[in-house]
């Protein structure tokens, strides 16, 4: 259970003689954990190379007399005016050669090498000068890595782009083949003629390594800064805060080898309630067996500032807590007078008084205190389904002009959804994990699968796995290219079936309608199946063409272009079984297909609930958390209470109630 209840705190910001004061707050609120410096290069380094560091020593030590962690932030995300103005090459520029300004965030080019001796310079510094403190543990690297100001296309960018793809490809025959540029004549000759920017109509082999070069760019920009930190700070934890539930900018399993935490800025408001859950699995699957931190949440809503009821606030942190996390860390202490996030709500009003949102905050972090001793030590939850995500397939959706339409993402967050409300928990997993420990693994609109994903997909349904697929599987190769062969690539045999032809459906051929004139009255149609127990759904915007080769039809088309057709299917494979669906079904649909799935895994779903009422076992204990304002009693069976009303296998839950039960 949540060990750091924390808060984001911008001591540079406030006058030293109110510091105390907040440090007093804090306490009575049970506040462990402060993320401290993340924006405050200039005051640290007011000119290159003269450092002001006594404000931050004396806030540190004042901290570590009250008892406070302190997680001490690399501020690189805000580069100084003065080092912007001396160096622009530090600066972004946009795909369309605009260099960016002074001002924002996250607006500096992570290629640089000017740049990267200036990180160097004060992380160095930092972490030199405050690893003495025992109450720095923790550092984060930078904040929020990722193009918050836009992705750069700079110089550097752009040869450290064409390095990326010698080493990737050694030879331009073999670059010429993998991204397969005879179409329009693209051909490269000379490695000088490669453009990061390369084409405005796009070319999907390219945009795919374009993406991976920038993620890599990233990882690298963070590992650059692990590794000093590390050197000079051994044994304290290095994480940077990412965004859930799925960051589409850096493949955070290649971003979480870096950090000894995985770590999360949730704002709960920001997702419907599964997608926050998906947030917790994705962020508790990043780092095995390890438990992720929030280490960002609002306790108020951060488009409008009005708070969630009190009792929401507490059904979020024991939801992500049932999950896997292990601190609790609001964004922010007390809301800014001035600058970008004037509105920014935090627990303190403008005027430095406690008010409301502080009663709130004071009272979840006191119980959550309380139950560290009850709830401390709980193993992490165990999951029987694996649900695949990788970053190869999301970036080959983001490429085509397609994909833009059938939204790719949300057809991930409702398969969670799903499973979400049949209150089963589900690891979200890239293709290379050990797929031993699960009984059901499911790829959505999973388009690229390398092979030794297939081989490892064939071995877990040969054991006696289950898994179960959705439109457009295995119909990429890793370069992005539709395979020349018959979809799922090599795992026909597996599906017993072959998807012959596709189509993306739209009413553009009706009087009334039009792809270019009126441009964009075109909509993605919707087609229909029928299960064979009668169970009617929708089939939306997209069709496959199935030729059965041993799979059996579990629906099928009642309607549109493939009518009579599969619309999904179960192929028995050696001791296991592979489902398949031909369509995004809706939830009546893809529900029913996940139902035959699981219950063929042999997957009991967990107790009935109404929707938006989670419930979550970690260890022996169970967690119900009701996310709705109406009252419920869920079935739940257990020995005794730690946490709300329960009596006799039924727990009582009230608006946003919470109750944990052990046995
Ligand atoms: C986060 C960011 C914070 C703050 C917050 C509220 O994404 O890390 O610095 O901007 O959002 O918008």
């Amino acid at each position: 259970m949540i060990r750091y209840r924390g808060v984001a705190y911008y001591p540079e910001f406030w006058p030293e003689d109110r510091w105390d004061e907040d440090i007093r707050l804090m306490r009575e609120a049970h506040i462990n954990l402060v993320r401290i410096g993340e924006f405050a290069w200039t005051p640290m380094e007011p000119a290159e190379g003269r450092f002001d560091l006594g404000w931050l020593h004396r806030i540190i030590e004042k901290m570590g007399a009250a008892g406070i962690e302190v997680m001490l932030c690399t501020p690189t995300a805000t580069p100084p005016a003065w080092l912007t103005k001396a160096c622009p090459d530090t600066l972004l520029v946009t795909r369309e050669g605009k260099r960016a300004v002074h001002g924002g965030r996250r607006h500096y080019c992570p290629t640089s090498a000017t740049y990267r001796r200036h990180v160097e310079r004060i992380t160095e510094r930092l972490a030199s000068e405050f690893s003495r403190y025992p109450n720095v543990t923790s550092w984060q690297i930078d904040n929020e890595l990722g193009p918050e100001s836009g992705e750069c296309y700079c110089e550097s960018c752009a040869s450290g782009f064409r390095g990326w793809l010698e080493r990737r490809y050694g030879n331009l025959e073999r670059l010429n083949a993998a991204w397969q540029t005879r179409f329009w004549s693209v051909v490269y000759t000379d490695w000088a003629e490669i453009d990061i920017r390369h084409c405005e109509a796009g070319y999907p082999s390219i945009d795919l390594d374009v993406r991976r070069f920038h993620s890599d760019s990233w990882v690298d920009f963070a590992a650059h800064q692990a590794g000093i930190l590390r050197r000079l700070h051994p044994g304290s934890t290095v994480t940077t805060n990412m965004m859930g539930p799925v960051f589409r900018w850096i493949d955070y399993h290649d971003l979480a080898k870096v950090v000894d935490v995985a770590c999360d800025d949730l704002y709960f408001d920001m997702a419907t309630m599964s997608g926050d859950a998906l947030a917790a699995d994705v962020f508790r699957c990043l780092k095995p067996g390890k438990r992720f931190w929030v280490t960002e949440t609002g306790s108020a809503s951060l488009v409008t500032g009005k708070p969630p009821h009190a009792d929401q606030l507490r059904a979020w942190a024991f939801s992500s807590a049932a999950r896997g996390s292990d601190a609790h860390v609001i964004f922010r202490w007390r809301t800014c007078l001035a600058g970008q996030e004037q509105d920014l709500q935090g627990i303190i009003e403008t005027s430095g008084k406690p008010r409301r949102r502080y009663a709130a905050v004071k009272r979840l972090f006191e119980e959550l205190e309380d139950l560290v001793p009850a709830l401390g030590s709980l193993p992490l939850p165990k999951a029987d389904v694996a649900l695949v995500h990788t970053y190869d397939s999301h970036w080959a959706w983001q490429s085509t002009r397609i994909g833009g339409q059938v939204k790719e993402l949300e057809h991930l967050y409702a398969v969670h959804e799903l499973l979400f409300d049949r209150n089963v928990l589900v690891d979200p997993v890239p293709t290379d994990r050990d797929l031993s420990p699960y009984k059901l693994v499911v790829l959505p609109s999973v388009c690229i699968v390398r092979p030794e994903t297939v081989a490892a997909l064939q071995a877990f349904v040969r054991a006696g796995g289950v898994v179960l697929a959705t439109p457009q599987l295995a119909s990429r190769d890793v370069n992005n290219n539709y395979v020349p062969r018959c979809a799922p690539d090599g795992l026909t045999d597996l599906f017993g079936l072959r998807v012959e032809g596709k189509a993306f459906l739209d009413d553009a051929s009706e009087p009334d309608r039009a792809i270019w004139f009126p441009k964009g009255n075109m909509v993605l149609e919707t087609a229909h199946a029928r299960f064979e127990d009668g169970t009617a759904c929708e089939a939306r915007a997209y069709v496959e063409d199935l030729e059965l080769v041993g799979a059996k039809a579990l629906a099928r088309f009642t309607d549109n272009l493939y009518e009579g057709c599969p619309a999904a299917t179960v192929n028995e494979a050696g001791k296991g079984a592979a489902f398949y669906a031909a369509s995004y079904l809706d939830a009546d649909g893809l529900g029913s297909l996940l139902d035959l799935a699981l219950q063929r895994a042999g997957i009991a779903p967990g107790p009935r609930t109404p929707k938006w009422v989670e419930v979550v076992r970690r260890g022996d204990v169970t967690f119900a958390v009701n996310h709705s304002r109406e009252p419920c009693t869920v079935e739940i069976p257990g020995r005794e209470a730690v946490v709300g009303e329960w009596k006799k296998g039924k727990a009582r839950l009230g608006a946003y109630g919470v109750c944990a039960v052990r046995g």
